[in-house]
């Protein structure tokens, strides 16, 4: 059994003393959730004070992002052993804000990965295809494309704790969702594709969350889907109640 996996995606918002205050509120509204698996990803200046609220409770902490080298001249850029340090367990990988603003590519998704996985960090790395790609009947190309550049090279043993999340890029805060069985379709397919090349244990063994406008009142619908195994949730996790119900909806 594939063991239900809710995170919240931050992105670029809310200073450290709201994070924890944003934190605290969920705590206190989950506190009798038991067989999903938490994680919240604050913006990188409020990880460590987050982390402190949570302790070793059950929900955990990933960042967005990191860089793929140990250290060095990387201005700007944190380090897996940075986030492992102040104990982050989770990290956010090739989202597409990061491949369409900030250049990344499955190269560099590949090389992030790498990295990671060198670590006990938790990758979850994104895919999905725009809007255009959608309507030019690329999907599966792209996302094949994506999941394949970025697992290139690793085996299927390397890539067991890995967390893939299909976010179509028309669906991320844009308040238009994947229905359910579009959403399924794909997680499917990039089943098929991880057998075709890593074998049929990786392919059913693997976690796909679904991201991209999942709310409160349309995440039991996505949830209940047989390949999809979790949400990366965007805005909705801004906020104690609408998260927590979305974490509430899976049971
Ligand atoms: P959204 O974002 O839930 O706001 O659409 C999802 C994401 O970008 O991970």
């Amino acid at each position: 059994m594939r063991r239900v996996i809710i995170a919240g995606n931050w992105k670029m918002n809310k200073t450290s003393t709201e994070a924890v205050q944003l934190v605290k509120e969920l705590l206190s509204k989950i506190s009798d959730v038991k067989d999903v698996d938490m994680v919240v990803c604050p913006p990188f200046t409020s990880l460590e004070s987050v982390a402190w609220v949570l302790g070793e409770g059950s929900v955990k902490i990933g960042a967005q992002n990191m860089h793929w080298s140990e250290g060095g001249a990387y201005t700007g850029e944190v380090s897996a052993k940075m986030l492992l340090t102040i104990g982050c367990q989770y990290v956010i990988l090739g989202h597409s804000e990061r491949r369409a603003l900030f250049g990344e590519s499955n190269a560099d998704v590949n090389k992030k990965l790498r990295a990671a996985l060198a670590t006990s960090l938790i990758p979850i790395v994104c895919v999905g295809e725009k809007l255009e790609e959608r309507e030019k009947g690329q999907t599966e190309h792209i996302v094949r494309d994506h999941v394949l550049g970025a697992f290139e090279g690793f085996s299927a043993a390397q890539l067991r704790r890995v967390i893939l999340a299909y976010e179509p890029v028309w669906a991320i805060g844009t308040g238009k969702t994947a229905s359910p069985e579009q959403a399924n379709e794909v997680h499917a397919f990039i089943r098929n594709v991880l057998e075709d090349k890593f074998g049929e244990l990786l392919a059913k063994s693997i976690r796909i969350q679904y991201g991209g406008s999942v709310k409160p009142e349309n995440a039991a619908s996505l949830l209940s889907q047989p390949e999809i195994d979790g949400a990366l949730v965007g805005g909705a996790s801004l906020d104690a109640e609408s998260f927590s119900r979305i974490i509430k909806a899976v049971t």
